[in-house]
């Protein structure tokens, strides 16, 4: 965190650096006031009450009242609730013959709590928050596990983790048995695994006869649907106080929000009282951008002689390294004023005191489900009125507040939505289709769905995980699939990942994934800072491989290693070291992901894999030359080798390092290749759905170098609008690889994948009996053979 300021007699912009704890309180109040200042306190006996009379509750209450951090303590705390969950375990133990060995109630006599956040950040920070508050370390009694992240050990009784680690929890055991109280928090925000876990959790709770409850907590008091969900239960409603926000509309020009905001910012900081301003922005790119230009703005107006008091910038976003998300809690010194440029997290997710103003941009970055392209798509699309009454009550808390809507009361009126659609209904459901396969759950389309997805979606689902091969055609889990699920990964990427393990290169694509599961990975510098911008644009173009986007990737990676991982080096080539540094990481957890796998399971589908004999052709005689070198020898080899490897393809028929990398990526998404529009430069036609064009992104190397290859595959969808998609991350491949694979786009049937053709269920059934009368016979024929 900096804090600007112009020193006159120097003629210099001075930045001043604090290092600050996660303190955010007046000194002069204890952790003990703050917690009892929180308007949840009042009701503290009620919820205990109605937690221990209760297997289902729903809790709703303004952002910012302690449902988040002060519940699970207060269930963690009582001796009431122990005591009841503590009778019903044994009951349920003594019915069941088993004691679990890791619920807490049988070891040391404690409840073990457990509390999603559809969001990675909020875990983190609301686990940092509870061991402050309760002065332990961290991993110790509370502790955070987010996707390659995990802060907990078995002494852990309380534990925050993204929506979607518990529902992988329940595939490994579907009661939840280390658990006795599972709160699904920001119930409100529908997230996609939030509302799968309504459902598990749901049945986990009726099996586990009073020994694990559910919390469901909301920002919103539109809590119906939930206590209908759970066979009607009781809702406690916490009305917080609010103070009155003036709603100012400013329409202005979608494009210049950023530049509105700054002007905004700089007129409030001047003429305005007290107050943090909180600015609400689509996605993390723009956030930086708008904090590097206010910095920039204010440098200007001091080196022009305007007398200014402090500004602390801040941008908030979901990948955002943790140690700067705390300081953004901190509180603001005197005589100094709080910006805070963040996506639509500080929405409900986190709650920044003494916001005294909001600036509200009317737009959200969303993943959105492209019926045109079967895949989700990263858009821009105008918020919900619901979401708009939020962003603006986040400015009321504490005081009288002032709220800027950079659009119109008509757009308000008529362009945003009542409600936020559930992600459920709006992203893709590959990865949540097997899981639930994975967890013996077959049918999909009747799931006890709070809210039903739409049949084409799920349809779409199960005809991409056919694709995959992580389905039969009658829409069950093959061994294949079950192997996929292994990973934390979108199902594309796992499957990815399997075949990379087949052709040997596997620590390539487990680069490859880690690094897209980490933040950005170029450090990108302010185009007003033209002489860096330039630079950073050589570093673009250097790093760019003609073979595409994944291996460019993977240059940086290895370059970057090749440098011995030195910071200096990352920096001047405009690497963001957090990236890689977390890349370093998940590769090995995903290397420990990779040594579960059921090899046998492997090694018998891709006897029969075309694309897996395709690469044993043509890669034999290499094995033959490096057969006689050691392991780590060959790897050495294979990285030094790499590079150079690229060029040789025309004079070499044997395929390239980088050409078996592309292989093992398409058999994970051949679906989404696409071939360039013919007398176009850069419009493509994807195979599936057939004819539908795309764009290449222009951050894409083959936009940056603008050299178009005739045909590519894709990992990443975006776009402005739903209509026309743009592919990111784009590989250049061998249409070769992935025509085997063209039949069975051409022929699925979606609705027997989802057991709906009656009439191929009936035949598959006399085929079946025919099948057991002529194995009847044989038997028989045996027999007599036998006589
Ligand atoms: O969940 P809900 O929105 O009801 O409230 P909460 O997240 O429990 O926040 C209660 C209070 O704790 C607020 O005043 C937050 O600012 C504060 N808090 C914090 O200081 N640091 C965090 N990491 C989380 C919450």
């Amino acid at each position: 965190m900096c804090q600007s300021q112009y020193n006159q007699q120097t003629n210099q912009l001075v930045i001043i650096v604090f290092i600050i704890g996660i303190d955010k309180m007046d000194p002069s109040q204890s952790i003990e006031d703050f917690r009892n200042s929180l308007p949840i306190t009042e009701h503290k006996q009620k919820i205990i009450e109605i937690v221990k009379n209760n297997l289902f509750c729903v809790i709703t209450g303004d952002t910012g009242s302690g449902k988040s951090t002060q519940l699970p303590q207060y269930i963690l705390d009582s001796q009431e609730i122990l005591d009841v969950l503590k009778e019903n375990q044994k009951k349920y133990d003594l019915q069941n013959n088993k004691k679990s060995k890791l619920n807490h109630l049988h070891e040391d006599n404690k409840v073990s709590v457990v509390i999603t956040q559809p969001r990675r950040v909020a875990a983190i920070s609301m686990a940092k928050r509870i061991c402050y508050e309760r002065n332990v370390s961290l991993g110790d009694d509370v502790g955070y596990t987010i996707r390659f992240d995990d802060k907990t050990s078995s002494k852990t009784h309380l534990k925050y983790m993204t929506d979607g680690i518990l529902v992988r929890e329940c595939l490994q055991d579907d009661t939840l048995s280390k658990y006795n109280v599972v709160i699904l928090d920001e119930a409100h925000e529908r997230s996609l695994y939030t509302d799968v876990l309504f459902a598990l959790i749901k049945q986990a709770v009726k099996k586990r006869q009073g020994s694990l409850k559910l919390i469901v907590t909301s920002a919103t008091l539109n809590t119906d649907q939930f206590s209908k969900f759970f066979d009607n239960c009781p809702v406690l409603s916490m009305k917080g106080k609010l103070y009155n926000v003036e709603v100012r509309y400013k329409p202005i020009l979608m494009n210049l929000r950023i530049e509105e905001s700054i002007n905004i910012i700089m007129k409030i900081h001047l003429n305005e009282g007290p107050g943090d301003i909180l600015v609400f922005l689509t996605g993390s790119e723009e956030c930086e951008i708008a904090k590097n230009q206010c910095i920039e703005r204010l440098q200007k107006d001091l080196e022009n002689g305007v007398e200014l008091a402090g500004m602390m910038i801040f941008s908030l976003y979901g990948s955002l390294g943790s140690e700067d998300q705390q300081q953004i809690f901190m509180k603001t010194p005197e005589n100094c004023r709080k910006v805070v440029f963040s996506t639509n997290i500080a929405e409900t997710s986190l709650t920044i005191d003494n916001i005294g103003f909001v600036i509200d941009c009317g737009y959200v970055k969303q993943k959105c489900y492209n019926p045109r392209t079967g895949m989700d798509a990263l858009i821009v699309v105008p918020i919900s009125q619901v979401q708009a009454v939020q962003r603006t009550g986040r400015a009321g808390r504490t005081q009288e507040g002032l709220c800027f809507r950079l659009y119109s009361k008509k757009f308000y009126d008529e362009d945003m939505k009542p409600h936020t659609v559930p992600e459920i209904k709006r992203v893709s459901l590959n990865s949540v289709v097997l899981t639930l396969k994975s967890m013996g759950i077959h049918d999909v389309i009747n799931f006890d769905y709070m809210e039903h997805p739409d049949r084409e979606q799920l349809l779409q689902a199960l005809k991409q995980l056919y694709f995959l091969q992580a389905i039969e055609q009658d829409g069950r889990i093959t061994d294949l699939g079950k192997e996929m699920n292994k990973f934390p990964l979108e199902p594309s990427y796992a499957k990815s990942l399997l075949t990379s393990y087949m052709l040997r290169c596997e620590d390539e694509m487990i680069t490859l994934v880690a690094l897209l599961s980490s933040e950005q990975i170029w450090s990108k510098p302010s185009r007003v800072r033209a002489q860096d911008y330039e630079r950073f644009e050589e570093c673009l173009k250097r790093f760019a491989d003609p073979d595409g986007d994944h291996f460019s990737l993977l240059n940086i990676y290895y370059s970057w290693k090749r440098n011995k991982c030195s910071d200096g080096y990352a920096k001047s080539n405009f690497f963001n070291i957090r990236a890689l540094k977390q890349g370093e990481n998940i590769k090995i957890q995903i290397n420990d992901l990779i040594k579960n796998i059921d090899k046998d399971v492997l090694k018998k589908f891709y006897k029969e894999d075309s694309m897996y004999l395709y690469y044993k052709e043509n890669r034999e005689k290499k094995d033959s030359d490096s057969k006689s070198k050691s392991n780590s020898q060959k790897k050495e080899d294979k990285y030094n080798e790499k590079f150079d490897q690229k060029n040789q393809k025309q004079q070499n028929p044997v395929l390239t390092q980088s050409d078996i990398f592309r292989l093992a990526l398409a058999s994970g998404f051949y679906y989404n290749s696409a071939r360039k529009v013919q007398n176009s430069t850069d419009s493509y036609l994807l195979i599936y759905p057939e004819g539908n064009v795309v764009d290449i992104d222009p951050q894409s190397v083959y936009s940056i170098t603008q050299n178009y290859p005739p045909h590519v595959i894709f990992t990443e969808l975006g776009g402005t609008n739903q209509v026309r998609g743009v592919m990111r991350y784009v590989s250049q491949i061998d249409p070769f690889w992935v025509s085997p694979y063209i039949p069975m786009i051409k022929n699925v049937n979606a609705k027997r994948l989802a057991g709906l053709d009656q009439n191929q269920n009936k035949q598959e059934i006399i085929q079946k009996k025919k099948t057991d009368e002529e194995i009847q016979k044989e038997k028989q024929d045996r027999i007599q053979e036998i006589e």
